[in-house]
C-alpha cells in the first residue's frame, strides 16, 4: 500500500497552507493548486495534526514550515544574484515550486510517538526526496520540478544541471545549517573531507 493518498483540499485547508507558505501566493494558479494539494495530502497521510507541528528534522526545534520558508527566501535572493551578476536565465515559477516543495515528503518520513519524532517504515525504503517527487508526478507536475525534488538530498546519486537545482541546493544547505547551528549536530559547512 502507498504511504500517501491524494486529498482534494477544502477551503480551510487551502487557507492554512497558503498562510504557512506565503510565497505560494506568487505561483501561477495551476502550480499553486498542486502545491496546496501536495502539502494537504502528505499532512493528511501523516501522524501530524497541523503542518506547523512537523519538525525540520528528527529532534529539531526548527519547524519544517520555517525551514521551507527560509529556503524559499534564500533561494530567491540567490536567484537575484545569479540573474543580475551572471546573467542566468532562471525560471522563477519552477524555482519557487522546488523551493516550496523540496521537503514535501518529510511529514511521511517522521512520526510522533510518545513525544519523539521517529523514522517511519517508508523512510527506510525510499530515499528522502523521492516520495515527494512521486506524489508531484502523480499530480501532473513537469519533470524539471519532479527531478529537482527527487535529487535534492545531499546523498542523492545524481543531480541535474538546471540552475533551479543549483540554487535549491545552496539555499537548502544554508537554511539547514542555520537550524543545525542551534543543535549539537555538525552543520554541513563544517563537514570536511
Ligand atoms: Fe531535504
Ligand atoms: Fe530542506
Amino acid at each position: 500500500m502507498k504511504s500517501y493518498q491524494i486529498v482534494k483540499p477544502d477551503t480551510r485547508q487551502t487557507r492554512q497552507m497558503l498562510e504557512a507558505f506565503p510565497r505560494a501566493a506568487e505561483l501561477e494558479p495551476a502550480l499553486q493548486t498542486a502545491l496546496v494539494t501536495a502539502w494537504v495530502s502528505v499532512l493528511a497521510s501523516s501522524t501530524f495534526e497541523r503542518i506547523v507541528d512537523v519538525p525540520f528534522s528528527y529532534g529539531s526545534g526548527t519547524s519544517l514550515v520555517d525551514h521551507t520558508n527560509d529556503v524559499t527566501e534564500a533561494g530567491l535572493a540567490l536567484m537575484s544574484v545569479a540573474a543580475e551578476r551572471w546573467g542566468w536565465q532562471v525560471n522563477r515559477q519552477t524555482l519557487l515550486a522546488v523551493l516550496l516543495l523540496h521537503d514535501l515528503d518529510k511529514p511521511l518520513l517522521m512520526e510522533m510517538r510518545e513525544g519523539n519524532d521517529l523514522q517511519t517504515p517508508v523512510a527506510a525504503r525510499i530515499p528522502h526526496g523521492v516520495l515527494g517527487a512521486l506524489l508531484l508526478a502523480e499530480l501532473g507536475l513537469g519533470e524539471a520540478i519532479v527531478a529537482a525534488v527527487a535529487t535534492h538530498a545531499t546523498n542523492a546519486p545524481v543531480r541535474g544541471p538546471d540552475p533551479e537545482i543549483m540554487i535549491l541546493h545552496y539555499a537548502d544547505l544554508f537554511a539547514a545549517d542555520s537550524a543545525l547551528l542551534k543543535t549539537a549536530r555538525l552543520p554541513f559547512f563544517r563537514r570536511c573531507g
